[in-house]
């Protein structure tokens, strides 16, 4: 079967790879699930990867197939497989981080693991999803309603926000009586916009700031969500604030390290700040920790931040998806801007280099009940 796979180390490796089937008994116990690969998403991460930052395949092997997000349909189920859910035919989404040693990855919440070499598919040690098929253990699978065949491929991010929202829900259980009016969120890309969708689905009123000027796509997403947008070159962080108060909840998504603190500030008395961006370069930013601190302190503010996802986190992204199909139809799939034919390495691979307007690109790895080659 085909897959794409990059070199580890070097940089922009994408190429091409021939690899055997997958077999049902990878998985012990007659617990395995094989999974034909329909369609995966591309992201940030994955273009980390490609450019060589980091990244390495399994013991052994010399490459590692890329790709972390993804919508699969089920096409084989072992004799040990007792989850009616999890049928051929269905569609369905595997998480991409593995359990560990730490504590926390022996009681399932991986994706709060103390360990520094965790298991990624697709990242880091696993192999992932830019292939024709896979075999999974059916604790790792969620299985995905025929009407996010479209949109499942945003499940592994939606499940990032769901994430967040659960820990933020977690800490608010502090207050006793929590009742979020106004959330702000900073940045408008897949990451921001599914925030958007997820907090105007739980009724917030939500204005989004991010860089550019509208119009654009994403700023359109955002209205279309019944969200308020707000360009950076129009209005800073404090002028916001200033101009509509101070929200209870801000999601920071932008990636800009130097936008945390502003973040922090903007944030009502018991507000909560919930951090998303991955911010991998050494950046160093002058701020005022006596106001920082103080903003904490006396008024009771919390900072959680949110990576990855377990099984219930990515069930809760498939709800969200599938309200948003209902209250706001077609609004998720327009967050997928570009569509890759096949398993080519040179589009992926552009794509990954050179990413331009694009909300999200996906993959288009094969039909839905197409026979694997
Ligand atoms: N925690 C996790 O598990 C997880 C998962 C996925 C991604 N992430 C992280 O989440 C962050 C967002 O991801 P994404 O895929 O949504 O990224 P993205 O598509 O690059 O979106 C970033 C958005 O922030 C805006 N922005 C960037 N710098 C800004 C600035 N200085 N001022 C105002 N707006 C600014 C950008 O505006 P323009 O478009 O106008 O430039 C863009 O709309 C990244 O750091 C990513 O690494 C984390």
């Amino acid at each position: 079967m085909d897959a794409l796979a990059i070199t580890p180390g070097i940089p922009w490796s994408v190429h091409h790879r021939r690899l055997a089937a997958p077999r049902m008994d990878a998985v012990a116990d007659g617990r395995g699930v094989r999974v034909r690969v329909l369609r995966a998403g591309l992201c940030g991460t994955d273009a980390e990867v490609a450019s060589g930052a980091f990244g390495h395949g399994p013991p052994g092997d010399d490459f590692l197939v890329i790709g972390h997000e993804h919508l699969g349909e089920i096409v084989e189920v072992g004799p040990g497989v007792d989850d009616p859910a999890l049928q051929p035919g269905r569609l369905v989404v595997a998480s991409n981080r593995r359990p560990g040693r730490s504590a926390w990855d022996r009681v399932g919440l991986q994706d709060f693991t103390a360990d520094d070499d965790t298991l990624e598919r697709g990242i880091r040690g696993l192999h992932g999803f830019l292939v024709e098929e896979y075999v999974d253990d059916p604790a790792f699978l969620t299985p995905v309603p025929d009407l996010l065949a479209e949109t499942g491929v945003l499940m592994e991010p939606m499940s990032v926000i769901e994430k967040g929202l659960a820990q933020v829900a977690a800490v608010q259980r502090r207050l006793h009586i929590w009742e979020p009016a106004h959330a702000i969120v900073v940045g408008a890309g897949t990451i921001g916009l599914l925030a958007v969708l997820a907090l105007r689905l739980r009724g917030l009123s939500v204005t989004c700031w991010s860089r550019r000027p509208a119009p654009h796509r994403n700023a359109a997403l955002v209205t279309a969500a019944g969200a308020r947008y707000v360009s950076a070159a129009e209005t800073d962080l404090p002028g916001l604030v200033a101009a509509e108060g101070r929200a209870d909840l801000v999601v920071e998504a932008s990636g800009a390290a130097e936008l945390v603190y502003p973040s922090a500030l903007a944030l009502a008395p018991n507000g909560v700040l919930l951090l998303t961006s991955v911010t991998a370069a050494a950046r160093v930013v002058p701020v005022d920790l006596a106001a920082w601190n103080q903003a904490f302190v006396l008024w009771n503010r919390a900072m959680v931040g949110t990576v990855n996802a377990a099984r219930v986190d990515f069930a809760a992204a498939v709800g969200t998806l599938a309200r948003a199909e209902a209250e706001l139809p077609g609004w998720a799939a327009g967050l997928i801007t570009h569509r890759i034919p096949g398993l080519d390495p040179d589009a992926v691979r552009d794509r990954l280099r050179e990413r331009g307007d694009a909300i999200k690109a996906v993959v288009e790895v094969g039909p839905r009940g197409s026979a694997a080659r």
